[in-house]
């Protein structure tokens, strides 16, 4: 045996800016702001969405049976073609039959030096945009949070 090879683990491998990992996106200044659309994040499954209470990026996939939903500029909300779910800019659950809003992963911002500045809240809530225009954001797309149930 003292012959072999030694063994290492086996590790996913994601690309830089790959579905499963921290994916960055950029400085603060250069995402789309407040009053613009959804910003389409197809390769890491999400989309960017300012708020007013802050920042969220918001999981492509339906809450109800999977299916890629679309954003609708028209009519200023997500609408999914499979049952006709529907949720608003911010992720919020409209009418039709997914169970709950739409999920989101946690974004982090961090200053040039790596020091975090915000991050997405445990229960998901939009996080803060920080002072700083050069910030970079990252989205952890291996960190989603479930968007609430509805009654
Ligand atoms: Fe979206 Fe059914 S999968 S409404």
């Amino acid at each position: 045996a003292a012959d072999r090879e030694p063994v290492t683990p086996r590790m996913p491998r994601l690309k830089p800016g790959d579905f499963g990992g921290p994916v960055p996106i950029g400085a603060i200044e250069a995402l789309p702001g407040l009053g613009a659309a959804p910003a389409n994040y197809p390769r890491a499954k999400f989309w960017w969405v300012m708020t007013d209470e802050g920042a969220k990026a918001i999981y492509k996939v339906c809450t109800h049976l999977g299916c890629i939903y679309a954003w609708k500029p028209d009519q200023n909300k997500f609408i999914c073609p499979c049952h006709g779910s529907q949720y608003a800019p911010n992720g919020d659950y409209i009418l039709g039959p997914a169970p709950r809003s739409l999920d989101r992963f946690v974004i982090t911002i961090e200053d040039e030096n790596g020091n975090v500045l915000a991050q997405t809240p445990e229960d998901g809530s939009p996080v803060q945009i920080p002072d700083n225009p050069n910030a970079i954001v990252r989205v952890n797309t291996g960190a989603k949070i479930l968007g609430e149930v509805h009654g």
